[in-house]
């Protein structure tokens, strides 16, 4: 028995009709199951980044140094091995960058409690010319007992900046003699070992810089 055109033309939309049916589940499931895949990757990343302004490390960054602590004494990377350090590049007559900085590593020296017993907190003069042991001295203790005041020579502070990737520039004298000195405002959280762990920005939080540095050094 023959089929008349109108009978292939429904059994030809019936198998369209399965067709459709059978794709639109399958780019159902499969867009669902990608899109889950999407969020488990991205909740992972979430996971992976303690905070805003917190950058995991980098083995480009950290070297050897020798420097003047703000006692007078001579200090190399290895005067501090075996400790946690928290470093910053910073002058003292900086207007704002480095007080705020300095400020907030003394919040997260508080927020560590116990643990920052194993961070040694730094600060590293990138106007050795003003910066003296003795100006050192009196500003760093201000922030915190614990902090050091690092400066030397104008070769040793640029040796130092050089090993951990910091840029800085004398800005031009102003009318009174004065000057600024323009320079980055990474801070970096190394390891025992001299590896850099975390670099933060100036957005990183207290409470997150100190939970991230408190799981490192529980590790
Ligand atoms: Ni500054």
């Amino acid at each position: 028995m023959r089929r008349s055109n109108k009978e292939w033309g429904m059994a030809l939309s019936r198998v369209m009709f399965f067709f459709f049916v059978t794709l639109a589940a399958v780019t159902a499931v499969g867009g669902s199951v990608l899109w889950w895949q999407v969020g488990v990757s991205m909740r992972q990343e979430a996971a992976s980044s303690p905070g805003p302004g917190i950058i995991a490390g980098t083995p480009a960054i950290g070297g050897p140094f020798t420097l003047i602590d703000h006692t007078g004494r001579e200090v190399n990377e290895a005067t501090f091995r075996g400790k946690y350090l928290l470093i910053v590049f910073g002058f003292t007559q900086c207007p704002d960058v480095c007080p705020l900085a300095l400020a907030r590593f003394a919040q997260v020296l508080e927020l560590l409690g116990p643990d920052a017993a194993q961070v040694q907190p730094l600060m590293i003069s990138v106007d050795p010319e003003r910066d003296t042991p003795e100006v050192l001295e009196g500003f760093v203790t201000a922030f915190h007992p614990r902090l050091i005041g690092l400066t030397g020579s104008l070769e040793q502070v640029k040796a130092a900046a050089a090993a951990y990737r910091v840029y800085f520039d004398k800005a031009g004298t102003g009318s009174a003699g004065g000057y600024a000195v323009n320079h980055s405002t990474f801070e970096y959280f190394m390891g025992p070992d001299g590896r850099n762990r975390y670099v933060f920005t100036v957005d990183a939080e207290p409470e997150r810089m100190a939970e991230a540095i408190r799981t490192v050094i529980r590790q």
